[in-house]
């Protein structure tokens, strides 16, 4: 049994994992912005959850003491102009932060969540903050021993793709715009993350790994949306657009609330999320897209 502390554990991969670790007997400390909007966390008895302010270094080095293990999974897709919900602050300095405070108190251990396509040379800002998060774990690393994650798309139930594309399908009339639709994907199954991440703990393997989750099917984004819809039994007809009618239609949607698309996003998407060399894993996205599906 470990002393695992987990930032980012309320979120749609955290939550499960941290219900794994609780029933792997561990003991879990998550660390929350918002404590009373995750009090559903609370049904674990074993679990303890911190309300605290992650960005702030004397916080870090208070709630990480003691721990065996810390698990990062604090990630944005969009920035806001408030200074801690940028890149440079989420992922960036959030990281350089924490290896500080590991080094503090002498934690043994450290699990990262990035993403798949992190490349310090990537258009995406997001894609560069997530490589440049990582490069500062691993090269400030000293007694922690540090292992990276790079997920491709992430599906399960309470997930942002298969969520976000059925709503966004149910909203439109009968012709869906789609951008980037040649864009590949290899969808990853939360559980077969957590179980990638959990069997990591004690793996000497990974150590200073960065190791890529892709699942075993290859999609286009076309076929994906085409897929979820098919499923959610929505006549919609996907219509791919051209390179420059992606572009502009990210301009657009990053202007509107809740900013379905960003340029940022659209960046992203010019780089495919698969892992040809990595080890695929076993889940296949149909059978729990229909699952998630027919129950709505
Ligand atoms: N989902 C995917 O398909 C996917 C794919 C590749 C990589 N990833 C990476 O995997 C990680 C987990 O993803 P997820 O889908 O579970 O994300 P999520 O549901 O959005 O959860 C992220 C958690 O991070 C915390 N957080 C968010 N913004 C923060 C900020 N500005 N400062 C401090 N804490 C903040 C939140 O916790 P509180 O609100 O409790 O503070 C939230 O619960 C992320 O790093 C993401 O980039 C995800």
């Amino acid at each position: 049994m470990a002393r695992i502390c987990v930032l980012g554990g309320t979120g749609f991969v955290g939550q499960v994992l941290v219900n794994r670790l609780v029933t792997q007997g561990h003991q879990v400390r998550v660390l929350t912005r918002e404590r009373f909007r995750h009090r559903s966390l609370l049904v674990f008895p074993t679990l303890d959850l911190v309300q605290t302010n992650v960005h702030k270094e004397r916080s870090l080095v208070r709630h990480i003491e003691g721990m065996d293990v810390i698990i990062n999974l604090v990630g944005i897709l969009n920035e806001s102009r408030v200074r801690q919900k940028t890149f440079k602050e989420t992922h960036i300095r959030l990281a350089q932060k924490l290896m500080s405070a590991c080094h503090t108190h002498d934690i043994p251990r450290l699990l990262q969540m990035s993403a798949l396509g992190a490349d310090r040379n990537a258009r995406s800002n997001y894609l560069r903050s997530k490589a440049e998060a990582e490069a500062a774990l691993f090269q400030f690393s000293g007694v922690t021993k540090v292992t990276s994650f790079r997920p491709s798309l992430i599906f399960g139930p309470g997930d942002h793709l298969i969520g976000r594309f059925t709503a966004l399908l149910r909203l439109a009339p009968y012709f869906f715009p789609l951008g980037c639709p040649n864009t590949r994907f290899a969808p990853v199954y939360v559980g077969d993350v957590v179980t990638r991440m959990c069997d990591s703990l004690n793996d000497r393997q990974t150590y200073s790994q960065s190791i890529s989750l892709c699942g075993p099917d290859v999609y286009t984004l076309q076929e994906l949306i085409e897929l979820i819809a098919a499923t959610a039994s929505l006549k919609r007809r996907v219509v791919p657009l051209s390179p420059f009618m992606s572009r502009m239609q990210a301009r657009i949607l990053g202007r509107v609330p809740g900013k379905p698309l960003t340029m940022d996003n659209y960046y992203s998407l010019q780089v495919d999320s698969v892992c040809p060399d990595a080890d695929p894993c076993p889940t296949h996205l149909e059978p729990v897209l229909r699952e998630m599906l027919e129950k709505n």
